[in-house]
């Protein structure tokens, strides 16, 4: 009787303290770890328990960035890697590799006009991925996003590993913006608001559907229309803050590590776990487009379409479609012709 109960207090202690420890091992790597987004981001990975190893590369300075991070108390392993010669080691066995590699704006720039620097970053970095974990999932935030996802689908689809399933444009930001500019508005707890935005990741291809939002909140025309356009501005407004030093950091920090933490979840078999990305998809006629996917155990799981929309946001997407198809295009020609 006694041993009975010891055999079943002991189960249930190490049937405890195994779900305590039970997350898989996996690891994530930052590429692009020493940067204004990177180092932040590299911060909020070390904070997630679903981390097991951390994997930070940059060109220069990652020695030190992981030297630092690698100090706090939690679960993951951390690791520095620099320069290209390290690129294959800090990839290898990766589940999830976040790409927040390459220039970033200046005020009177368009993220379009980073595309010459960070399109053949992109390409190099994507290369790599092909190489040494061809299985990951990418979440891609080095801009132009609408263009650099793809120019990874093409770099993997010549190398033969491309998952569509498994590339994301990071697109976060904008419904972190979204959510808050929204809540500000209604007066309502942001906690609690949900916006879906789809499309792209630059200017007018960012349409945040407010028609959906939740709680619901009634807003004039012109409310609707100066939300959306200060979501699609939201970038501009830190870069012109910010004269000159760069872009949004420590927001996109944020809402990478968001993104990222969504995509382990579904890697471990958490249900119901739906964010907004820009994926491969079939809901318009462009090959690529931001809505909600469903994430799961490989990648996404389910692609979903717009729902009912406002004329406001049908004018709105009509209107995106010319320039995320270019800026589509721009991007499988450059990878096609170098
Ligand atoms: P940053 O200049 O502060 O950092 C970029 C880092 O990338 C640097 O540490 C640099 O050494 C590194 N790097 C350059 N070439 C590399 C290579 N071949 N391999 C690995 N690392 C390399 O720039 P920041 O502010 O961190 O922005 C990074 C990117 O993120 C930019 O393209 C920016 O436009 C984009 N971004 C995207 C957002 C989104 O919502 N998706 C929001 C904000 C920025």
């Amino acid at each position: 009787m006694r041993t009975a109960m010891l055999r079943s207090m002991l189960s249930r202690r190490s049937s405890r303290g195994f779900s305590s420890s039970a997350a898989p091992e996996r690891k994530v790597v930052v590429l692009g770890a020493a940067g204004g987004i990177g180092q932040p981001l590299s911060l909020l990975m070390k904070l997630n328990p679903l981390v097991s190893t951390l994997s930070l590369y940059d060109i220069v300075g990652t020695p030190g960035v992981a030297a630092d991070v690698s100090h706090i108390n939690t679960r993951s392993k951390v690791t520095g890697y620099a320069g290209e010669d390290q690129l294959g080691k800090a990839l290898e066995g990766c589940d999830v590799v976040i790409i927040p590699a390459g220039v970033p704006r200046k005020p009177g720039m368009t993220r379009d006009d980073l595309f010459n620097i960070n399109a053949g970053i992109v390409k190099s970095l994507s290369t790599a991925i092909a190489k040494y974990c061809p299985h990951a999932i990418v979440n891609m935030i080095s801009n132009p996003v609408n263009s650099t996802v793809p120019i990874a689908a093409e770099v993997f689809k010549k190398a033969g590993t491309y998952d569509e399933k498994k590339l994301f444009g990071v697109t976060t930001l904008d419904v972190v913006r979204a959510k808050t500019f929204y809540a500000g508005k209604a007066n309502v707890n942001v906690a609690e608001v949900n916006v879906p935005v789809v499309g792209g990741h630059a200017g007018i291809t960012i349409l945040p559907l407010f028609s959906q939002a939740t709680p619901t909140a009634n807003f004039s025309a012109e409310d609707i229309k100066a939300l959306t356009k200060r979501t699609q501005d939201g970038g501009t407004e830190v870069v012109e803050a910010k004269a000159g030093k760069g872009s949004a950091t420590l927001s996109m920090a944020y809402a990478g590590a968001l993104f990222a933490d969504a995509c382990l979840k579904g890697l471990n078999g958490v249900p119901d776990v739906v964010e907004c990305s820009f994926v491969q998809s079939t809901v318009t006629e462009l090959p690529f487009f931001a809505s909600k996917v469903r994430l799961g155990k490989n990648g996404v799981e389910e692609v979903f379409g717009l729902g009912s929309l406002s004329d406001f946001e049908k004018e709105g997407l009509e209107a995106l479609k010319p320039e995320l198809k270019s800026s589509i295009e721009k991007g499988i020609k450059f990878a096609n012709a170098n």
